[in-house]
């Protein structure tokens, strides 16, 4: 994987290939590229010829590059991650929600507090319960009240939705495994953004799917890339997030939408839509869902109330045709019968308030975003980021592949982070770090203070000198 990148001083021939290897994990090599001719990348490089045949034998070994008869050597990926994180064939699992009882800050996760409507929110469902207690207290698709309610709130948004088109869960993640269970196989492929949600890759690795990561460009979706990964692998699932995309934060405009809509209609992929940041839109209007522009019975819209609201409230929700919301439900009903009944009535008065609450939440978001946004600015000027218009998190360039080694270091100053490599399909990303604008201001200045050190402390041993990939780009 990319984090074993050969140190300067390996040979020659691996350092070519790493660095090959990371152009094309990190997406700026796109797949099915013709590379160079041997002899002529040699002398690009000022290397023996020798050594780039090494370099492509190496490449090809490990999947990254194929050799046909007439077309050269191409870019490619290898057909599974299988051990690069959990997967159904034993390797181990990232379970970023493990309690290890350290009081490291958490920077690697980006969830918010509950704001204060939750708590009373729980109080209104107790006065509710009574209600509820004579019957079963079983909703295999949800209380009919929240999937009304989560109905509306789509409808409102511009996606006209009936509650019988609405299958609660517990949680957005668990929402998109019933999607995996209902549809995906061993060996299917499922395109994914790169970089995308670990744990989605996670759980499509779990499913013995593999992930077919299409780059996103630096400002948006990359239409032509989808289309041709649609084109080439003929994905049995599209797993995408035009809303606050995590990690970027990037918001698909409404002409992306049209087009990545119009793409996936064509090829009729069964798309889920993962909109479980979709409200918090910190610096205006967020155009109209994606499934608008995708039939409903190839469409599975799936939200949340976790960073809305509170994580602990463990409601999310699919958004389907009639039809594919009961088989989501059957499935379901082999893994658990229904989400805890005062759970729902807490998010359904919860969404009966959000366009009250909304503004204040989103206040907060924006004090904390650019309060870590300056210190950023004033502690680690050699950082890039983007300023994303809504989400939680930034998606920072480090400028130097140290992500892995900024992790370790980071620990060692009070700070825990998740490396850019869990973002990326087998370990690219090694140059970026996400972080989240979760916690409160004062909260964020010494953490920064502690990354810069962690930072220098990675970068004074050579850590942010050139990376041979420049060399080779
Ligand atoms: C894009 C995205 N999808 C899904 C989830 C999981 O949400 P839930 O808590 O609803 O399962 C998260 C949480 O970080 C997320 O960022």
């Amino acid at each position: 994987m990319i984090g074993d990148r050969p140190e300067a001083g390996g040979p020659a021939y691996a350092r070519v290939a790493a660095a090959i290897r990371r152009l094309v994990l990190d997406g700026r090599l796109p797949l099915d590229t013709r590379l160079p001719g041997e002899r002529e990348l040699a002398a690009a490089l000022g290397v023996s010829r020798t050594t780039v045949t090494a370099a492509y034998d190496e490449l090809r070994d490990g999947g990254y590059a194929v050799s046909r008869q007439g077309s050269g050597t191409r870019s490619a990926l290898p057909p599974s991650r299988g051990g690069t994180r959990g997967d159904a064939r034993g390797g181990p699992a990232w379970t970023p929600w493990a309690a290890d009882g350290s009081d490291l800050l958490d920077l690697a996760h980006a969830a918010p507090e509950a704001p204060a409507e939750v708590r009373r929110a729980y109080d209104a469902a107790l006065e509710q319960l009574p209600r509820h207690l004579p019957g079963s207290g079983y909703h295999l698709f949800g209380l009919p009240e929240l999937r009304a309610a989560v109905a509306d709130r789509l409808t409102a948004r511009g996606l006209p939705t009936l509650p019988a088109q609405v299958l609660v869960t517990a949680g957005a993640q668990h929402a998109f495994t019933l999607v995996l269970q209902l549809a995906t196989g061993v060996g299917d492929r499922v395109l994914v953004e790169q970089p995308t949600y670990p744990n989605a890759l996670d759980a499509i690795g779990r499913h013995g799917a593999t992930a077919v990561p299409v780059p996103l460009a630096a400002d948006g979706w990359d239409l032509g890339a989808v289309a041709a990964a649609v084109r080439q692998t003929a994905p049995r699932l599209a797993y995408l997030m035009p809303d606050f995309h995590n990690p970027t934060g990037l918001l698909a405009t409404d002409a992306e939408r049209r087009e990545l809509g119009a793409v996936l209609t064509r090829s009729r992929t069964l798309t889920v839509v993962d909109e479980t940041l979709v409200e918090l839109a910190l610096d205006g209007p967020v155009p109209p869902p994606l499934a608008t522009h995708l039939p409903d019975d190839l469409t599975v819209t799936v939200g949340s109330a976790s960073k809305t609201l509170w994580g602990g409230l463990r409601v999310g929700w699919a958004r389907a045709s009639t039809a594919l919301i009961r088989r989501l439900a059957a499935v379901r009903a082999s893994v658990d019968m229904g989400s805890a009944v005062v759970e729902q009535l807490a998010v359904t008065e919860l969404l009966g308030g959000l366009d009250a609450a909304l503004p204040a939440r989103r206040a907060e978001l924006r004090t904390r975003r650019d309060a870590l946004l300056d210190a950023l600015a004033r502690r680690l000027p050699t950082w890039r980021t983007r300023v994303p218009a809504g989400g939680l998190v930034l998606w920072c360039d480090l400028g130097a592949p140290v992500s892995t080694r900024l992790v370790g270091a980071a620990e060692r100053h009070g700070i825990r982070l998740a490396a850019g490599p869990r973002f990326g399909v087998d370990g690219a990303f090694e140059r970026w770090l996400r972080l989240p604008y979760t916690h409160p201001a004062d909260v964020i200045e010494p953490a920064v203070e502690a990354l810069e050190q962690a930072f220098r402390a990675v970068t004074a041993d050579g850590g942010a000198t050139a990376d041979p990939v420049d060399a080779v780009a």
